[in-house]
């Protein structure tokens, strides 16, 4: 019977929990604890760093999992690179379960940038109203940029004011609309969105309000990651659970 440890934090790995539940397969849903209060799964849920590659390795083999199924966000780079390298080293099999990033399409403004930092350099100049649509976590880096007023969406009350000297902070954790999204850009008066190419229909919202109100868009593009094998849907998950034997059965 597999045992799988699933890489989550994500809407897609939530959505996977929920049917692995209703199959009855064994597995475990990993958050690294950003969220105060994670989304009640079906699945037992363990919080926190595994200690690096040789952690992740460790836990494997002590858990005994036999499939690792990297469901994280595709920015979190540095843990789905820890992924690879762990399933490697203990022999387990890995698919990751990612979103198809995001096309621009007829009508889009976007300008690409290769991260957070190329973001930030691309706003020198005078004052704009930017939608800055990243987690908490990148914020404090557009301080260098203090002229700009920025509308902050987060999903958790920050435990700090976020240092930036003109902003409007809200605190929602979705589902977003592109209606939604575009009642906030005329609100706020918004001539800028930014946001990283999450992929994912749930945060579309704000780059199909862009499209039609025609605002500029600075988009950072996805981190580059090790080679492994990929699927877009919870479904092609278990498929591949159905076809990969255990490693104990492969004489691992
Ligand atoms: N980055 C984003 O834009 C973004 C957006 C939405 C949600 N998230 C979610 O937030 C979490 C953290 O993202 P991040 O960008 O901070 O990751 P990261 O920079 O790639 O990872 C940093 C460290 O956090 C720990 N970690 C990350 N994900 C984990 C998980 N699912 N279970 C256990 N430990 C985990 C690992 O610690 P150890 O080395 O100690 O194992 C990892 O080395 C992820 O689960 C991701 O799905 C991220």
């Amino acid at each position: 019977m597999p045992n799988v440890l699933l890489l989550g934090g994500t809407t897609e790995a939530s959505a996977l929990a929920r049917l692995l539940a209703a199959r009855g397969i064994a597995a475990t849903l990993s958050y690294a604890g950003r969220t105060e209060h994670p989304r009640p799964q079906p699945i037992p849920v363990r919080v926190g760093g595994f200690g690096g590659v040789a952690g992740l390795a460790a836990h494997l083999r002590d858990q005994g999992i036999t499939h690792l199924v990297d469901a994280i966000h595709p920015f979190a780079a540095t843990m789905s690179a820890n992924a690879v390298a762990a399933a490697e080293a203990a022999g387990v099999p890995l698919l990751a379960l990612t979103r198809p990033a995001w096309r621009p399409g007829e009508g889009d403004r976007w300008r690409h940038v290769p991260d957070v930092a190329g973001a930030v350099a691309a706003l020198e100049g005078p004052a704009r109203r930017v939608l800055l649509a990243l987690g908490r976590q990148h914020v404090h880096a557009f301080a260098a940029q203090p002229q700009h007023h920025y509308v902050l969406r987060f999903v958790d009350a920050p435990p700090a004011p976020p240092p930036l000297p003109d902003h409007h902070l809200l605190v929602d954790r979705g589902p977003f609309t592109p209606e939604g999204d575009r009642a906030l850009i005329e609100t706020h008066r918004v001539d800028l969105v930014i946001c990283k190419n999450a992929g994912g229909s749930g945060a579309e919202a704000k780059l199909i309000a862009a499209r039609a109100l025609g605002l500029p868009v600075l988009m950072i593009d996805r981190p580059a990651l090790p080679p492994r094998r990929e699927v877009s849907s919870p479904e092609a998950v278990l498929d591949w659970l159905a076809h990969t034997p255990s490693p104990a059965k492969r004489g691992v």
